[in-house]
């Protein structure tokens, strides 16, 4: 069952239906104030970072799951609605919600009112547009009242949800004509303050929430709203929110225009106040409110923020045999690449904002789909975390955005961390031909002192795994690779004790974590990467550093297969026993997938056919109509020795759950492979608008990936299996978005930047006549026209660049601002 439908030309999705089957969301922004937006309207803001900075209150978990959000209520003459349907939920006559590129538009019809709202964030700005257009469309007079609604949070989300003793009495606001200003602590420590205005008059306001909503109503029934009057309340203490008032007449066909702005404001310290030393200093809020102060400002805004999505989205364009591939790979996909790059793991509807900071692996990989739309963040997001990194190339998990410093709460020692920093400032690399950030000083933890070229960040990182071998020579497990949830090392028996950060005491006296537990897939990951590394190193002509770099890889490579291969796949780990994990000697978990798509990609094994025979083990035994399971058979005990996997019932997340971030992986190999049509089937068994048919299974949005699909085992620990399978979960900030992005353009379509140049390797259905990509890369435009008239999946006859034939499949890089015709023929 659909909800809505895709409107590629606008690069929207419509939902029709305001009871999607959760809350179907966007993103506003993408600098530094961003916005989460629902379907409903529900959500909220913050500055720069979930958690130290929120703008607006949100509460997660909430009973209904979404209450709270910027509203706007109208009582027409005792009939109380909402545009976006919720809170008040009254039937409306007519309802869509169309999220798109950094905007959502909601519109609500009711008794012949219209009113339509445009929610955006406009560039370079620090607040949240919305501009309310109402129509009378009854065909006589109407008059009506209009409140708008914004409860602030008191700027730190954590003690903002926690710490009621003393933040019932702190809150603070100002009323200044039509703007109500939030200043809770401005006159103490803080530089900043928020406001929310309307350009218009109003007929009343409130900011204390309890004179409005009443202490015993909710969002849906406020009392202010429903008796058709603002109190004028003023907070001081408890909960201040911002809500404006206004009685509005129309005539028959009639329409207003009102522009509201949610703005925030940074002060320096010695300008912060009037002369009178007490009222706050308004100049930047009101030069934010006369930006967009008319309706044309407003509009124009909007169209600046479409044009720079449209230059953007114009990077990497496709016309394939399939509109779904189309509308991933040339909008939702890459905006998804956007949202994840810049938010990391932070805010969603499953995502707090106050758990975690910008993850070292996460970063790592979100740069892989993201580079090629603005490589100078990229540039700037690699320098960042590389900062964090200590100087023997093992890596702080996580860093704070505000500070940039890395958590020494969360600390180190996850396994593969410092081999996605190879992977990423490769790409970085392969995409603009900077190899000047290799010059680049960066600190080792964030200490100047200790700065180094990055150079030398990629050669601990390297080196960081070939110092860390375990009995096996594979690389030690530590506290968890990739996979958080094995945690060989943890042996954990007491609640509340955190999987991640908790290593037991028995491995103290050998640093903290077991020398014995080692990782296949962290192995694998590193005989994937290491040849970027290699490459770099020879491309600077450091051949013998290259040379030995190289030998380290094809040794790991026959270490692998000495030790880790299972006959028909690769094993996932040796645990702290040195029992085989992910093994067909195993009772459960037998075979696991991080590992394989590495490995076939790295060739390991190749001329025993490992590839074809791994490739075939998790057709066989992972693949399901929804996507590749993570493990199988999942576990249905605690495995105390592997830690946080087992604790989840069988087929959710890391237990056997369709973990979409890994199926990426094994999309990359099959393609690598051969198989493109193996490759194609995986990609679309979980691509967002493949699911869209299935919304009612799928429950989260249709237009970006979530990290997690219920899989085959899902509601066998109640006896009911298939309950969930299929059931999608923990949507937006996920790893998924950048390797699917990969995954299909690179590998599937197969166009990928190289350090020479562009390379084309198309691996895709044998059906297909052929695809065409347009692709800017190094500051020219490669109109490319790929033609399958024979039906492969994979090969190249021939590449003709500007109607010449070149040799390889890589086409030159030219001199910037010119545009290529090339003709690829497979075959
Ligand atoms: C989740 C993982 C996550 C980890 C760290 C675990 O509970 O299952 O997906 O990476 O927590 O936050
Ligand atoms: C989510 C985490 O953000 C990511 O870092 C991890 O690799 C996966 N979970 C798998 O556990």
């Amino acid at each position: 069952m659909k909800f809505g439908f895709f409107d590629d030309a606008n690069k929207e999705y419509v939902i029709t239906e305001p009871r999607t089957p959760y809350p179907w969301i966007n993103y506003l922004g993408s600098q530094a104030f961003f916005s989460l937006i629902s379907n409903t309207a529900g959500g909220y803001s913050f500055y720069k970072d979930a958690r130290l900075r929120r703008i607006t209150r949100y509460r997660y978990n909430n009973v209904p799951i979404d209450m709270g959000g910027r509203y706007f209520y109208i009582n027409d003459n005792g009939t109380v609605w909402n545009p976006g349907w919720s809170p008040v939920k009254t039937e409306l006559d007519a309802y869509t919600c169309r999220h798109g590129m950094g905007y959502t538009i909601i519109k609500g019809e009711k008794n012949g009112l219209e009113a339509e709202v445009t929610f955006f964030v406009p560039n370079n700005y620090n607040g949240e547009v919305q501009k309310v257009v109402l129509t009378n469309k009854s065909g006589a007079e109407k008059t009506f009242k209009l409140f708008s609604f914004a409860e602030w949070c008191l700027w730190d989300a954590q003690d903002d949800c926690t710490n009621f003793q003393r933040n019932f009495s702190t809150g603070r606001v100002e009323v200044d004509g039509s703007v109500i200003y939030h200043k809770t602590e401005y006159r103490d420590r803080r530089d900043h303050y928020a406001f929310y205005s309307v350009n218009d008059s109003i007929d009343g306001y409130d900011t204390d929430r309890d004179s409005f909503i009443g202490l015993y109503n909710g969002f849906n029934d406020p009392q202010a709203v429903m008796a058709g009057k603002a109190n004028d309340s003023f907070a001081d203490g408890w909960s201040p929110i911002a809500s404006h008032y206004k009685e509005i007449k129309l005539g028959a066909g009639e329409s207003k225009t009102l522009i509201f702005i949610l703005g925030y404001v940074e002060m320096p310290v010695d300008q912060k106040f009037e002369a009178d030393g007490k009222t706050i200093n308004k100049v930047k809020a009101k030069a934010m409110m006369e930006q967009f102060d008319t309706p044309e400002k407003v509009d124009a805004g909007l169209a600046e923020l479409k044009a720079s999505w449209d230059k953007l989205l114009g990077i990497l364009n496709v016309d394939t045999p399939d509109d779904k591939v189309d509308r991933m790979v040339n909008i939702w996909n890459q905006y998804q690449c956007m949202v994840t790059f810049n938010l990391s793991r932070s805010a969603s509807y499953f995502e707090s904002g106050i758990g975690r900071g910008m993850g070292f692996r996460d970063s790592n990989q979100d740069i892989l789909g993201f580079v090629h739309q603005i490589p100078d963040r990229a540039r700037e997001r690699i320098i960042d975390i590389a900062s964090t990194q200590l100087p023997d190339g093992g890596c702080y998990h996580q860093y704070q955005p505000l500070t940039k410093k890395g958590n020494s709460d969360i600390g180190g020692d996850f396994s593969d961390d410092p081999l996605w920093m190879i992977l990423s400032v490769s790409a970085y690399i392969k995409e603009t031909g900077d190899w000047g950030i290799l010059d680049e000083m960066v600190p080792y933890d964030n200490d100047e002192s200790k700065a180094q070229p990055m150079l030398d960040h990629l050669k601990v990182s390297f080196y960081h795994i070939v110092n860390n071998l375990g009995p096996h020579g594979l690389p030690l497990a530590m506290r968890a690779d990739w996979n958080d949830c094995i945690n060989l090392s943890c042996y954990s028996d007491t609640p509340g004790e955190s999987f991640q950060t908790y290593t037991n005491p028995k491995f103290a006296a050998e640093g903290g974590y077991s020398k014995v537990a080692e990782s296949v897939m962290v192995a694998t990951l590193f005989t994937y990467t290491g040849p970027n590394y290699v490459a770099i190193l020879k491309h600077l002509g450091k051949d013998d550093e290259a040379a030995a770099a190289q030998a380290e890889i094809d040794k790991m490579k026959k270490n692998v297969m000495a030790s880790a291969w299972d006959g028909d796949w690769f094993l996932r780990a040796y645990d702290s026993e040195g029992k085989k994990m992910g093994s067909k000697e195993c009772e459960e978990g037998q075979i696991f997938i991080e590992p394989q798509g590495f490995a076939i990609m790295s060739e390991i094994g190749k001329e025993q056919g490992a590839d074809k025979k791994t490739l075939a083990a998790i057709d066989e035994r992972l693949n399901t109509k929804f996507g590749l399971v993570l493990n199988n058979p999942a576990f249905t005990k605690y495995y105390i020795q592997y830690g946080e996997i087992s604790t989840y019932p069988g087929g959710y997340k890391e237990n056997a759950g369709i973990f979409t971030h890994n199926n990426a992986w094994i999309i990359c190999a099959a393609a690598y492979a051969g198989q493109g049509d193996q490759a194609f089937k995986y990609y679309s068994e979980i691509a967002p608008a493949f699911t869209e048919e299935t919304s009612d299974i799928h429950k989260t949005e249709p237009y970006v990936y979530g990290q997690m699909i219920g899989g085959k085992d899902a509601g066998s620990d109640i006896g009911r299996p298939g309950k969930n399978f299929g059931q999608g979960k923990n949507s937006w900030l996920t790893g998924t978005a950048a390797w699917n992005m990969v995954a299909i353009s690179q590998y599937i379509l197969g166009v990928q930047p190289d350090f020479d140049g562009l390379k084309i390797d198309p691996s895709i259905p044998a059906a297909w006549d052929g695809f065409n990509i347009t692709r800017k890369f190094r500051g020219n435009t490669y109109n490319i026209a790929v033609k399958n008239p024979d039906h492969v999946c994979k090969g190249i006859k021939s590449v003709t660049v500007d109607g010449k034939k070149i040799d390889g499949i890589v086409m030159p890089v030219f001199e910037a601002g010119s545009v290529h015709e090339v003709e690829v023929v497979m075959g």
